[in-house]
């Protein structure tokens, strides 16, 4: 099969093939954003950028739980204009770079994009939903009335294509979406970590110096396909779907669930070369079951399956 076949377009970004390296799992060097791309990844989303520097939480920042990890790493940063002087190295390169922004209201979001905006990278991802810094992330990102406020300021401000970042802790899902989508974003990502508070038996006490903090890897991959689900039912927005993303079997199910390409993020901790058996597997699925392209396979599921339960 022509390697074509799994290149991706979605609202103005164009990837080589859906595997997209997820946002901040590995701090907030870009040679960890470019690795990625030279690894096989067809994008990569950097760290959360700031308008200030932030030091984020003191340790512990992160504990290994079953099937996954919860972080509170507090969103250190460097801020936007420190960062710029990253970006400011790969000018001129068009690389499939997607810069996730957050702020604590449309002003510091706009500030954000004003730094950021001139430089070389293809979109925008808004962290709508981390779940363990007050006064940002998801005290944002569970008020559709503030999701259209940031959207549309971050959309006045920039013509590169803008993903709004989701959280699972809400019932509000699809409102929240709809105010991002309604205020123009280009796109949807789905979803961020889910609200969690490790303990820790000998101390007896909490495990994270932050007390809350974000679960991800396969545990949640039910949940985040299960939003990404529901959100196909209702947009037709591209969705970047994320959460225990570990094999090439996941990305086939958030393909089917909806989703136009794949993060992730947990997974590229044990083995950072992972984008590359995602795709390699995710080929022979498609030759194996007839699929011609990606665009086939994506939202099946919602069609009763491939090629409507034949494949
Ligand atoms: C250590 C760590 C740091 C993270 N930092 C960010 C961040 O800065 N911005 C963001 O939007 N998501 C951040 N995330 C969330 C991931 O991008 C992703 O949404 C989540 O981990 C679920 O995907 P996964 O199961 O593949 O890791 C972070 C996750 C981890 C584990």
């Amino acid at each position: 099969m022509d390697v074509d076949a799994i290149a991706v377009k979605m609202g103005g970004l164009h990837l080589s093939n859906p595997t997209v390296l997820a946002s901040g799992v590995h701090g907030s060097s870009l040679s960890k954003v470019l690795q990625a791309l030279k690894v096989g990844a067809g994008g990569a989303v950097t760290k959360s950028i700031g308008p200030v520097e932030r030091q984020g939480y003191a340790e512990p920042t992160l504990v290994e739980v079953e099937s996954g990890m919860v972080n509170a790493a507090g969103l250190p940063n460097p801020g936007a204009g420190r960062f710029s002087e990253q970006l400011a190295q790969v000018n001129g390169k068009g690389l499939p770079i997607i810069v996730s922004i957050f702020g604590g209201d449309d002003d510091e979001f706009s500030k954000v994009v004003k730094v950021l905006d001139g430089y070389d990278f293809a979109a925008y991802e808004l962290n709508l939903s981390c779940p363990h810094v007050s006064g940002v992330g998801t005290e944002i990102g569970h008020y559709p009335e503030e999701v259209s406020k940031v959207t549309k300021a971050v959309k006045r401000g920039t013509g590169k294509p803008v993903f709004a970042k989701l959280s699972p802790n809400t019932d509000r899902l699809i409102e929240v979406a709809r105010a991002a989508v309604d205020a123009g974003a280009d796109g949807l990502t789905a979803i961020n970590t889910v609200k969690a508070f490790p303990i820790d038996v000998e101390s007896g006490r909490q495990s994270l110096s932050n007390g809350y903090g974000g679960l991800s890897g396969g545990a949640i991959r039910p949940i985040a396909l299960r939003c990404v689900y529901e959100l196909r039912e209702e947009f037709d927005v591209p969705i970047m779907g994320c959460g225990g993303v570990g094999a090439w079997e996941h990305a086939v199910q958030f393909l089917l669930a909806g989703a136009d390409a794949v993060q992730l993020g947990t997974s590229t901790i044990k083995k950072f070369e992972i984008f590359n058996d995602v795709n390699v597997g995710l080929i022979s699925y498609m030759e194996r079951k007839g699929f011609e392209k990606l665009g086939d396979l994506v939202g099946a599921a919602h069609r009763g399956g491939p090629r409507g339960g034949e494949g």
